[in-house]
């Protein structure tokens, strides 16, 4: 059975730290709209240039330029089997957008799991994040070091960098915009019997366990 997934949470949530494990344990692309704009932004292609304008004062890249590239990714030969969507939808317009994709590339959504978490958490996780250079994986200063300190557990890469959005204002904005656009999306999965939460305040090992439930009794 293909597994076609959302993953969703406020911005520190976890989402990205979860989405390694669920895309090793089935073999799908991992889909985060925000590394795709990362990348572009990191390569200054115009769809980069546009996007960092609001990445950079944490305000939502328009509907219209995200829904575009999503599509286009969904098409892609490797979502055959699935994928695992990673911050997108965060509008409901996207939500919205993304059913008729669904429908179009008969690629519909097969569950969505919300990381849930106390708000009041999220300034201490995403100012504590560094990030590996050469391969992008993500570390925290206090809840997931290296197993060596200074090098990363899985390329050797000596090299981290933190994010530009993950400055305390900007912080403060992302939190804002992304709370504002949660409870509309949580009802509009849970309408769709597709949403599947998690505690996100427990530590990275609970929280990938309770994931692991859920996938099991969807297979
Ligand atoms: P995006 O890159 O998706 O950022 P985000 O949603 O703000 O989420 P993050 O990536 O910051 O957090 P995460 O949930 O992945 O947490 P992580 O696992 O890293 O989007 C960036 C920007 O792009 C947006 O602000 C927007 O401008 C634009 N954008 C993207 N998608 C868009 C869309 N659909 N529409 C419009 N605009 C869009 O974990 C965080 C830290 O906590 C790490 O250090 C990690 O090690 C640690 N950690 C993780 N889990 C735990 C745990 N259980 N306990 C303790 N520490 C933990
Ligand atoms: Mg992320
Ligand atoms: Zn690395």
């Amino acid at each position: 059975m293909s597994k076609n997934l959302l993953l969703m949470g406020l911005p520190g949530a976890g989402k990205g730290t979860q989405a390694e494990n669920i895309v090793e344990k089935y073999g799908i692309p991992h889909i985060s709209t925000g590394d795709i704009f990362r990348a572009a932004m990191k390569e200054k292609t115009p769809m980069g240039v546009k996007a960092q304008q609001y990445i950079d004062k944490g305000e939502l890249v328009p509907d219209d330029v995200t829904c575009g590239i999503v599509e286009e990714r969904l098409k892609q030969a490797d979502t055959k089997n699935g994928y695992l969507l990673d911050g997108f939808p965060r509008t409901l317009e996207q939500a919205k957008q993304l059913e008729i994709m669904g429908e179009k590339l008969d690629k519909k959504l097969d569950a969505v799991i919300n990381i849930d978490v106390d708000p009041d958490i999220l300034v201490a996780r995403l100012s504590g994040r560094f990030i590996c250079k050469s391969c992008g994986a993500t570390y925290h200063k206090l809840y997931k070091q290296p197993k060596v300190e200074g090098t990363c557990d899985n390329c050797g890469g000596h090299a981290f960098y933190q994010r530009s959005d993950d400055e305390p204002e900007t912080v403060k904005n992302r939190l804002k915009v992304n709370l504002e656009m949660n409870t509309p999306l949580v009802d509009f999965y849970s309408k769709l019997n597709l949403l599947h939460t998690v505690a996100g305040d427990q530590n990275i090992t609970d929280v990938t366990k309770d994931i692991n439930k859920i996938l099991t009794n969807l297979d």
